[in-house]
């Protein structure tokens, strides 16, 4: 019998399954590091925090923050399941297109965005999510159908100081004083369809936080609208949503979330005769986090000073625990009965010594070619590795009722030199 560990991961005969596959299994096919996605956990994902706001509020929507994970397996997945997808830049919107995101669907939410990049974005017809009336301005009187503004409420609210989305020291959005201004001039120069929007916060797991907010972001609405005249088409509150790390992390009460929010809306509404605008929200987090493990090797051990457990699944791999100071989940996949011995510093192979992907962590003796999971490995960990020290990125696989499916191959060597030119002159002409 399966038990479930860290779900959606279960533990039989103390090996690590995920949707009836050995995980290990998977590593000796498919080589180290892996990331491992279960589909039905994806839909499970997207299906719960849709259905909670959607049983309440009709007029809603879903932009899927595909910055977490950008696969297109993953955005074909949801585009099929009725998301629509907030995107970052260009290139997210584009990857939108490719998998068969309509347009409308797509909201374009740059930050410090080129005119060059901005007016790409108009030739495509996205709305455009502004982060402030500067960039606006940067289309010089050019202007998308449907505008928005992000809005910083001045509430500070991250999980780490380099995930706060809003407060006096973030780089995003406008203060609500400069909200009216924006919005008058959005009018002028064309502009049709207006939004409204806020970005809550960072992994919240507190019900409560997403109260206060959506209450101030409604009333900040309500009092543009009064003195602007502006009727919003939709409100959005950007992403969030917060997922346990940790074993003993409470899961967000979604339902609680929804109610509140949409209490919120309707009491706004009423106030200030906002009429039923389209709720967008934009999960990446919630959606995608803890579909994935990340599956690595024990390449080493070194105790001297401190025990060293060396693997293939360093900062390259994963960037949120060096940068942050974020926790991971970890356990041996290959023995899941193996005893805590101490506390380790799981490290990867990248010449810099903040390559660590946990410190102090208690863990179980490892052994050379043990496999290593890391759990809540499916946002921002694909997304944001890289090739440093030329290292491969992860290979990828999605897990569907039973199939197997390889959805990013390896990096070779060929991408290491892909788009890079050696000069004639550089040659080295006696080379064979
Ligand atoms: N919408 C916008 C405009 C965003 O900038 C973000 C995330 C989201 C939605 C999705 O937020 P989520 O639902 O995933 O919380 N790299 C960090 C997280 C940075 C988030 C940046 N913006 C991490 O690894 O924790």
């Amino acid at each position: 019998m399966d038990q479930l560990i860290f779900p959606p991961f279960t533990n039989r005969n103390n090996r690590l399954f995920l949707e009836n596959h050995d995980l290990c299994e998977l590593c000796s096919i498919h080589g180290t590091p892996l990331l491992v996605t279960s589909e039905k956990r994806l839909r499970g994902n997207y299906r719960r925090i849709h259905d909670a706001f959607s049983s309440l509020y009709s007029h809603f929507g879903i932009r899927y923050a595909i910055k977490s994970n950008s696969n297109p397996a993953v955005i074909s997945i949801l585009r099929d399941e009725g998301s629509g997808m907030d995107v970052s830049s260009i290139n997210e919107l584009n990857i939108a297109r490719y998998c068969g995101v309509s347009v409308d669907k797509i909201l374009f939410s740059p930050n410090n965005a080129s005119r060059d990049e901005l007016m790409e974005a108009l030739k495509i017809g996205a709305a455009i999510n502004f982060d402030d009336i500067g960039q606006m301005n940067v289309l010089r009187g050019k202007h998308p159908e449907t505008a928005s503004f992000r809005i910083n409420l001045n509430i500070e609210k991250g999980e780490f100081p380099g995930t706060t989305t809003a407060g006096p020291n973030a780089k995003f959005g406008m203060p609500e004083s400069y909200a009216a201004e924006a919005y008058e001039k959005a009018r002028e120069i064309g502009v049709r369809k207006f939004g409204i929007h806020v970005m809550i916060g960072s992994n919240v797991l507190s019900p409560d936080h997403f109260g206060h907010v959506s209450r101030e972001i409604f009333n900040a609405a309500g009092r543009i609208s009064q003195k602007t005249g502006i009727k919003f088409d939709f409100i959005d509150l950007g992403g969030g949503f917060g997922v346990p790390y940790r074993p003993g992390d409470k899961e967000l009460d979604i339902d609680n979330v929804a109610s509140s929010v949409i209490d919120n809306l309707e009491k706004a509404s009423t106030q200030y005769g906002l009429g039923k605008p389209e709720l967008l929200i934009e999960p990446g987090r919630y959606i995608s986090a803890d579909t994935t493990a990340l599956l690595g090797k024990v390449t080493n051990i070194k105790k001297y000073t401190k025990t060293f457990v060396g693997t293939d699944i360093g900062m390259n791999i994963l960037l949120r625990t060096p940068l942050y100071g974020s926790y991971h989940h970890m356990v041996l996949a290959n023995d899941l009965s193996r005893a805590l011995s101490g506390t380790k510093e799981i490290v990867g192979q990248i010449c810099e010594n903040t390559d660590r992907i946990a410190k102090e962590r208690e863990f179980p003796e490892a052994k050379i070619d043990d496999i290593i999971a890391v759990f809540t490995s499916g946002s921002y960990v694909s997304s944001m590795s890289s090739t440093y020290n030329g290292r491969a990125r992860a290979k990828e696989i999605l897990l569907s009722d039973g199939r197997v499916d390889v959805v990013r191959e390896r990096d070779e060597f060929e991408d290491f030199v892909r788009n890079t030119k050696i000069p004639d002159r550089l040659l080295n002409k006696s080379k064979k």
